[in-house]
């Protein structure tokens, strides 16, 4: 991140932490319209054209650590197969066998040689590609370079792996930009993966994941938590491109330092942003990376169906020399745990209130203003000439964007 950017987030949280009403031209937001939280026509929308067809977080390197090293990925329904080639490039493919749909892997994840379909025995090398098929004589005139597996879009932001469904998708790192850059800082190269757990909650994606958008609610929620340590009234808001953004809230006191991250490595390179205040990325639209020099939760939020969801926390660090990751981080993971279950205790009340007539839609506040900036975006993303009239947004903040 350069000084100049530095800079301006410093300037931004000093002027947040002084003003006495929005920034001065900042818009009143319009409520956001119940039914984009409930319609079923309109979840529908957000399935097709926001779920099936973004960059959406799969897995670290270190998950697929030698050739023939495979996770199967469902996260959308489709069963997507996530493989390092001989090559050692990772690759992902439909799990659909190119004959009649069998499965080639499946187990969640694993080591092969080859992709063996389970039903007849079509075989495929670890780039996709047809080799051998049973009774050969009776296909006759079948051309084997054209039965390939599948392949479904896969790039990498350092050494994390993202999937896109779409094949005209943009490059993932034009996609995420400028955040390329923004986590130079902290060397990403050298960070490895520690530990994946996940929570299943009975709401909508969304409203947990407005919750992670904002620190309007840390006084109520996190009172003995991220309260304390946190100063949500100088809180300050990038918003980018894409529907990405980041917000960046200052330490109550400067010199603060987690006590559960004691004793852990941290990134000397990072910059204060990250060392005296904390940076929150929302990489559009389901990752929030909260990161710290000294390793950071990977938050995914996916829907599971339109009244359900599951959290997953994947925790990454600076390579902490080999070996199992220190014992040091299952007292980490557990204090996180502890502030995870304030997050997401009202998940399943607040779903009854939106099936019920009592919910009218929700008037975001200005510090609240990513959460409709994420909507702005889900409208384009759907195409807002299929988005009901009375459930769009009206688009108000590119204005605001930084790039
Ligand atoms: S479905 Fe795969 S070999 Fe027949
Ligand atoms: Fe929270």
């Amino acid at each position: 991140m350069d000084t100049a950017t530095v800079q301006r987030f410093i300037e931004g949280m000093k002027f947040e932490a002084e003003r006495t009403s929005p920034r001065e031209g900042f818009p009143s937001l319009p409520d956001i319209p119940a039914g984009r939280y409930t319609d079923p026509r309109f979840l529908e929308l957000e399935n097709t054209h926001l779920w099936h067809k973004s960059w959406l977080y799969a897995c670290h390197t270190d998950q697929l650590p030698e050739p023939g090293s495979f996770l199967l990925w469902k996260k959308t329904g489709a069963p997507i197969l996530i493989v390092r080639g001989k090559d050692n490039v990772i690759r992902a493919f439909y799990n659909t066998c190119r004959h009649r749909g069998g499965p080639l892997v499946k187990t969640p994840c694993g080591r092969l040689d080859g992709l063996v379909c389970g039903y007849h025995g079509w075989t495929y090398a670890l780039d996709g590609t047809l080799v051998n098929l049973r009774d050969k004589r009776d296909f006759p005139g079948l051309d084997l370079s054209k039965r390939s597996l599948i392949e479904v879009r896969c790039e990498q932001f350092y050494n994390w792996v993202f999937i896109n469904e779409d094949p005209e998708a943009q490059p993932l790192l034009d996609h995420v930009h400028p955040f390329f850059e923004y986590f130079r800082q902290f060397e990403p190269e050298s960070w490895r993966f520690v530990a994946e757990e996940s929570f299943d909650v009975k709401c909508n994606v969304k409203v947990l994941l407005d919750a992670f958008l904002e620190v309007y609610h840390l006084k109520s929620i996190h009172q003995n938590t991220v309260d304390r340590f946190l100063d949500h009234r100088g809180t300050t808001i990038a918003l980018y491109r894409r529907g990405h953004s980041i917000m960046v809230t200052p330490n109550r006191r400067p010199d603060w330092q987690d006590p559960g991250t004691r004793g852990m490595r941290r990134i000397e390179s990072a910059t204060v942003i990250s060392t005296r205040n904390n940076p929150s990325f929302n990489f559009y639209p389901n990752l929030v990376a909260p990161v710290d020099p000294s390793g950071v939760p990977f938050l995914l939020f996916w829907p599971t169906s339109n009244t359900s969801m599951r959290i997953e926390c994947h925790w990454f660090a600076p390579d902490w020399g080999g070996g199992a990751p220190p014992e040091l981080w299952k007292t980490r993971i557990a204090n996180f745990d502890r502030i995870l279950d304030e997050d997401l205790q009202f998940g399943p009340q607040i779903q009854e209130s939106l099936m019920s007539p009592g919910f009218r839609g929700i008037p975001l506040s200005y510090q609240e203003r990513r959460i409709y900036h994420w909507h702005e975006e889900l409208d384009r993303r759907i195409g807002v000439e299929r988005v009901p009239a009375n459930l769009r947004v009206q688009p108000l903040l590119e204005r605001f964007y930084e790039n």
